[in-house]
Order: structure tokens, then C-alpha cells, then sequence
């Protein structure tokens, strides 16, 4: 019987017309906007998912897999420590009665395997895994990304008071993207989410990441009662922290457990690399368990946990090892991005720039 799962080749990855100028476009646009959010708080932040709602020390479990998901870091069966940031997508602070995307950034502990930037000092032994809380990334090639960044950025500065008339970001943009006459052949219907518990979502890497022999995009969804109970619960928010607070209350009194998934491609026409806004139809490849993630009762936001996880951690795609290298234009734009903006944050806020090593890296 031959294998439905396409194998990966590099000739997958096509450069787009431009690229490196697209690059250059969205770098410098990024290092702007960045500045002015510095200027306003005097305090550097992550150009996007700036503000945080939980940080979490967890466990992950692998266990045997068929041939086809054990890969990479799969392979095995076996445990991990893991470390888990909640986050808002905008890259400023806003009020969380804005209604926006929301990110689950996933960091396993001290994985084996060659390394994707085996030359960077500020590379360690982890695996970085980022999702948010919509399937695919409505601007998904470089040129389209290139083209929105500016109204984006506009959107997520738009005063607190203004988005929480018009009831969320993606109206705002919507609005910009129309004035602007731009044809966005895409959806914006993801930023349009309502403000759902966000303990009971799924989170996607949208684009697409190297498996081994394979190719996938992976999602973490909830398993345990505890957070399944929560999908599609509206959030109660009253104030501008309000999330953190539901989350810590949470982490207080339940622990909580999400499987980790892997949806393998099987065609390149109908699964793209190169554009993240299609959506990779289920029927044809289903989301097929590749661990489970336990995190413990725990304090979600302690004083020394958010200096640590705010200002000391970061999260990269391209921190990991070869067998799960990102792929896509929209990925090689992030190896640079995610580089400046952290490299920025730990400068102006003089923190370490280091790699856990090990759970107890992160304080309780
Ligand atoms: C493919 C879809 C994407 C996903 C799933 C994603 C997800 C995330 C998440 C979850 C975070 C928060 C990490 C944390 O908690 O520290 C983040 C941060 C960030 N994202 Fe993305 N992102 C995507 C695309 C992009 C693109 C296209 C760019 C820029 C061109 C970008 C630039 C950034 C930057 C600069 C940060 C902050 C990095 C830091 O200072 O540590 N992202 N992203």
C-alpha cells in the first residue's frame, strides 16, 4: 500500500518574486512600529503577543507512534518538560476588552537532534512550537503580509476606547483594508472571534513545519474536563487584566490537560507550503494525536514568574532542531523578526538572553 503522507523535499520551500525586499519591507516596518511602543512605555516588549496572560510548567508525554508520526523530536516515546506562555497578539498592551487573537507559545525542554541555528549563541537545546487560536494566517504569502502589515499595525494602535466600540480589531481592519482599496482574497472572519475562554481553544502554527520525513501543521486542543468545559465559554471580562486573572483563578484550583496533534500533508495543490490562508481540509488529512500535555495546579502569574517569562524568554519557530524546520515564506520572514525583536527587548530591558535548561529555570 503506498503512503498517503506527501514526503518532504526541499524543493517544497519556493522563493517568492522579491522575497528579500518583501524581508526588508516587513524588518524595517517592524523595527518602527517597535520603537514607538518602546517610546510609550519605556519598556521593550514583544513586537507581536506583547502582553502576556499565563505562563505554565508542564509535562509532556509521547507515546509509541506509528511509523509515519514517530519523527523528529516523536520519535520515541518519553517525557518532556515543557513551558507554555498565553498570550494576547497584538504588539502593545491592550485593554482585554479589545477582542483579539490569542497565542500559546510551547517550549519542550532539552530535545535531541541537529540544530536549525546550531551557529547562534542564543540557541539552546528546546523546541519551540507557536500557535494561536485560528487555523491559518489571513495574510499568508509575503507579498500579502508585506501589504497588510501597515493596517494591521494601525488597527492594534487604534485607542482601547475606539476598538471597544467597534467591538473588536478585525472590524477596525476591515475598515482600513476597504479605505485602502486593497483586493485581500482571504478572511478576516478569524480576528472577528468572540472572546472565548481561551483555556478552551485550539491553537494551530498555521503555516506549515517540517515532520521528519513529512510535512504538518500542528495544533494543541483541550482533552481534560476541565478545559473542554471551557470551549466556547465567553470569557467574563471586566477590567483591562481581566484574562490573567481567570486563568490564574483556574491554575489554582485545576490542572488541566490538551493533546498535541499533527496534521500531515497530502497533496501540495490542496495543502500549500507557500500560502498559510488555506485551510488544510480535515477530510483529507485528520489532526492525529502525537503526545498529551499535562500542566499541574500552579500560580500562572507570580510576580517573579512574569519578569522571568516576559522579559527573560523568548519564543522562536526557528529554535529547534532540523527535522522540524519551518517552511514557507511566511516562515523565513519570522527566522529574522523574531530575532530583531528579542534581540531589541533584551538590550533595552538588560536581561540575560539564555535558554532554560531545565522547569526550575522558570520561578514559581
Ligand atoms: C505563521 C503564523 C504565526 C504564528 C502561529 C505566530 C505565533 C506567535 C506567538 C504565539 C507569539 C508569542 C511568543 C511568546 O509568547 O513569546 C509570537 C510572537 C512574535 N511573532 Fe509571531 N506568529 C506567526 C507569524 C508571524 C510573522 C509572519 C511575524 C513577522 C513577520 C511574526 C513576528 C513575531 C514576533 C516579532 C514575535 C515576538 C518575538 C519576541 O520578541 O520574542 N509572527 N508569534
Amino acid at each position: 500500500m503506498s503512503e498517503p503522507y506527501l514526503p518532504y523535499t526541499p524543493q517544497v520551500e519556493q522563493e517568492q518574486p522579491n522575497e528579500s525586499r518583501l524581508i526588508e519591507d516587513i524588518i524595517e516596518h517592524m523595527a518602527q512600529a517597535r520603537q514607538q511602543v518602546f517610546d510609550k512605555h519605556r519598556h521593550a516588549v514583544r513586537d507581536a503577543h506583547a502582553k502576556s496572560h499565563a505562563f505554565l510548567k508542564g509535562i509532556l508525554t509521547v507515546p509509541v507512534l506509528p511509523p509515519h508520526l514517530a519523527q523528529g523530536i516523536f520519535a520515541e516515546p518519553g517525557h518532556y518538560d515543557v513551558m507554555v506562555r498565553l498570550s494576547a497578539a497584538p504588539g502593545d498592551l491592550r485593554s482585554d476588552q479589545v477582542p483579539v487573537p490569542h497565542g500559546f507559545a510551547l517550549k519542550i525542554l532539552n530535545v535531541p537532534g541537529a540544530r536549525l541555528l546550531a551557529d547562534d549563541p542564543s540557541d539552546g537545546k528546546n523546541q519551540d512550537i507557536l500557535m494561536v487560536n485560528i487555523p491559518v494566517l489571513a495574510f499568508g504569502t509575503l507579498r500579502k503580509y508585506q501589504q497588510m502589515l501597515p493596517l494591521v499595525t494601525r488597527a492594534e494602535q487604534a485607542p482601547d476606547p475606539m476598538l471597544k466600540g467597534m467591538r473588536s480589531m478585525a472590524r477596525s481592519l476591515n475598515a482600513l483594508v476597504d479605505k485602502a482599496g486593497l483586493e485581500v482574497p482571504v478572511t478576516l472572519k478569524g480576528w472577528a472571534r468572540s472572546q472565548n475562554h481561551i483555556l478552551g481553544e485550539t491553537y494551530h502554527t498555521m503555516a506549515a513545519l517540517r515532520y521528519g520525513d513529512y510535512m504538518a501543521k500542528i495544533s494543541v486542543a483541550p482533552e481534560s474536563t476541565s478545559v473542554r468545559q471551557l470551549t466556547n465559554i465567553p470569557m467574563q471580562i471586566s477590567h483591562d487584566s481581566s484574562i490573567r486573572d481567570l486563568v490564574r483563578d483556574f491554575f489554582k484550583h485545576h490542572s488541566a490537560d490538551y493533546v498535541l496533534r499533527a496534521q500531515l500533508c497530502t497533496s501540495l495543490e490542496r495543502m500549500p507550503i507557500e500560502d498559510a490562508s488555506v485551510l488544510w481540509p480535515e477530510e483529507e488529512s485528520a489532526h492525529q494525536t502525537i503526545g498529551t500535555l499535562h500542566f499541574p495546579k500552579q500560580d500562572s502569574y507570580s510576580p517573579e514568574r512574569r519578569v522571568y517569562a516576559d522579559d527573560v524568554l523568548s519564543f522562536n519557530p526557528w529554535h529547534g532542531v532540523q527535522a522540524h524546520q519551518p517552511l514557507g515564506s511566511i516562515m523565513r520572514v519570522r527566522k529574522q523578526a523574531y530575532e530583531r525583536s528579542a534581540s531589541f527587548r533584551h538590550r533595552m530591558n538588560t536581561q540575560p538572553r539564555a535558554e532554560p535548561q531545565q522547569l526550575d529555570d522558570m520561578p514559581d
